[in-house]
């Protein structure tokens, strides 16, 4: 289970002294297998919220518990490995290696640890993966032969490689047309059930928010029950 309790963040300003509080008092908890959504405005800070919850940043104030374990007291090396055993993230920007295939971009999390080659079954689950999001005749090409969504759809499937029980999406069907957004929408969702990944998704899109799970509110740095469901 995630906790997060009283997280605050401020950043220093970079125009006058002082800091900008960005999160003010973030108290939340998330149940293992359940789908979240957090919608805002641009610059209402949710992908610091979420670099946060998945241990990329660390909050000014207050608390992240993941599993029983405050965040704060792990060292680096402790960090490097929750973030990845346990979690899976789709970045805003998606950030695949141009110069790897498909398939090799949906492999890389799994060399972290192990300076050999990945085992057949990764290998096998990496193909799976791929199938389920629908590219499995597309396993050698390169990101810049395939289409945004498809792009997105690969990095959906690098998330999970590790087999995350978390996964932090941030606004994933961002560059997508309405047809492909629903799509990564609906194959989230079934992620979130077939494979019991609890999620959280980060978005400005409240007809994707709808589809996907709880909705959440953040604005002016302040979390708050999602009125707009
Ligand atoms: N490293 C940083 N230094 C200073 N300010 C920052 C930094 N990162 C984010 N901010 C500020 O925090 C605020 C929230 O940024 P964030 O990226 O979390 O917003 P967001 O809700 O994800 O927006 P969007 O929907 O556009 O992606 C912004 O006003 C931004 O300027
Ligand atoms: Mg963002």
């Amino acid at each position: 289970m995630l906790e997060l309790v009283h997280v605050t963040k401020s950043f220093e300003s970079p125009v006058e002294t002082g800091s900008v509080c960005v999160l003010k008092d973030i108290t939340l908890k998330v149940e293992n297998g359940k789908s979240l959504v957090i919608v805002g405005p641009s610059g209402s800070g949710k992908s610091t919220l979420l670099n946060i919850i998945g241990a990329l940043d660390k909050p000014s104030g207050g608390q992240v518990i993941l599993d029983g374990k405050n965040l704060a007291e792990l060292n680096e090396d402790e960090l490097a490995k929750i973030r990845n055993e346990k979690i899976g993230f789709v970045f805003q920007l998606h950030h695949l290696l141009p110069q790897c295939t498909v398939l090799e971009n949906v492999l890389i999390p799994t060399l972290a640890d192990k300076k050999m080659f990945p085992k057949k079954e990764t290998q096998q689950r990496a193909i799976e993966l791929l199938e389920h999001v629908g590219l499995k005749d597309f396993l050698q090409y390169r990101p810049g032969e395939l289409s945004g969504g498809q792009r997105q759809r690969v990095a959906v499937a690098r998330a999970l490689i590790n087999k995350p029980r978390l996964l932090l999406a941030d606004e994933p069907t961002g560059s997508l047309d309405k047809d492909s957004s629903l799509n990564v929408a609906d194959m989230l969702v079934e992620l979130n059930r077939s494979e019991q990944v609890t999620l959280i998704v980060v978005t400005h899109s409240l007809e994707l928010a709808k589809r996907v799970g709880e909705i959440m509110e953040l604005n002016g740095g302040v979390l708050t029950n999602g009125k707009m469901q």
